[in-house]
């Protein structure tokens, strides 16, 4: 279909269903287990209520806002994520350009299926930010090798994933028989196994060995910041803190990773409610799942997060349409936050502060 007849997020989802090979639609949209915490992870917004405001004058709504220090059009970053090109040729490249042009930040996966140096050949701009997602593997040389290259490469953070010590059990992509070759940012180059999905097929080289501890070699090595991806408790949010780390991503990997666990927007409130030193202190907190409305972000933010990511909705936006159709997805998102922000009566993002939603239903369940 025609792009400008997309309106929302599931539209795109909806067509990247039709038109994915059956693989790449199992692997994108696929979760763990029963994919309980994938809907939760979306569900649980529809259980916040907004409280708008009236007569505030709303004629100058302004959306941006900076993660890490880098200005941002919206509060939104493109989550990490493995295997674009799956959907598109252009894979990874196209959602630089399209971020570029969009003011949106790009976190690369280390299963990124274009090198690194390309995506950022991609970026519209020298100076557009863009940052690296890191697995840290089995092979502690060819990580640390991961670390310099993105480096070099003039990437501005370093994003450690830790909520996959062992891969999910995502038995809709395991069904579809991965006989697709996969070629990882790692440089390894793995024949998928029969029953094995592309998930586990990827995963076999990341190793279930990390700890708290190898935060110091990481740092060592690099002074980009540090942000610790996959936060699922606030004590873990403490210990994230007192390691000294630049972030944390309140994640669980959209539902990929453990089926049942809490929504990230559940984790925020343990958060807000056992550890508020933490929230619009020295550490930004930043949130994934699930998020597919504008009033979603606002949402998130409401409750304390410094902005919020995006998985699916690029890899589903991408399919068929490349960039255009990143750049579409986004520029609907944009159009709902600055709507929801018209309609709550908030012009700027410093101004959606907690009395803008009624979580009340949330906290007592
Ligand atoms: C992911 N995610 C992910 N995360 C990560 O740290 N490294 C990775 O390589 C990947 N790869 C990946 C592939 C695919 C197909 C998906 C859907 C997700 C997780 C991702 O960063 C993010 O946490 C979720 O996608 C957020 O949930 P939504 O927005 O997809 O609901």
């Amino acid at each position: 279909p025609p792009l400008n007849s997309l309106i929302n997020l599931d539209d795109f989802e909806q067509v990247a269903e039709k038109n994915l090979p059956v693989n790449a639609w199992a692997y994108y949209s696929s979760a763990a287990e029963d994919e309980i915490t994938k809907d939760e992870n979306r569900h649980v917004f529809r259980k916040v209520y907004l409280r708008p405001r009236i007569l505030r004058d709303v004629g100058d709504i302004d959306t941006s806002t900076s993660i890490l220090g880098y200005r941002c059009s919206l509060p939104v970053f493109v989550c990490p994520a493995a295997m674009a090109k799956l959907a598109h040729p252009d894979g990874e490249c196209a959602i630089a350009a399209a971020a570029g042009h969009e003011g949106l930040i790009q976190v690369v996966s280390t299963s990124s299926s274009m090198p690194i140096h390309s995506v950022m050949k991609a970026r519209i701009r020298e100076d557009q930010p863009v940052f690296f997602q890191l697995y840290v593997l089995k092979n502690l040389e060819r990580t640390k090798a991961m670390i310099r290259l993105a480096e070099e490469a003039g990437m501005k953070a370093l994003w450690v994933t830790v909520d996959s010590p062992v891969i999910g059990k995502r038995e809709r992509d395991e069904r579809v028989k991965a006989a697709i070759q996969i070629t990882d940012q790692a440089g390894s180059v793995r024949k998928g196994q029969e029953v094995q999905g592309i998930a586990r097929t990827m995963s076999s080289v990341i190793t279930p060995r990390l700890s708290w501890d190898d935060l110091k070699w990481i740092r060592e090595m690099t002074s980009l910041p540090l942000v610790i991806k996959g936060i699922q408790t606030v004590e873990d949010a403490i210990l994230a803190y007192q390691h000294g780390v630049t972030g944390i991503v309140l994640s669980n990997h959209g539902g990929r990773s453990q089926d049942t666990t809490q929504p990230p927007l559940l984790t925020l409130l343990e958060i807000r409610k056992h550890a508020p030193f933490l929230i619009g202190g020295k550490m930004e907190i930043y949130l994934d799942g699930g998020i597919r409305r504008g009033r979603d972000v606002i949402k998130a933010l409401a409750l304390g997060a410094t902005a919020v990511g995006l998985g699916r909705p690029f890899l589903y936006s991408l399919c068929g349409y490349g960039e255009l159709g990143v750049r579409r997805m986004v520029s609907i998102l944009r159009d709902e936050v600055v709507t929801n922000m018209a309609l709550a009566g908030v012009r700027q993002i410093q101004e959606i502060t907690p009395d803008l939603v009624n979580a009340s239903k949330l906290q007592r369940d």
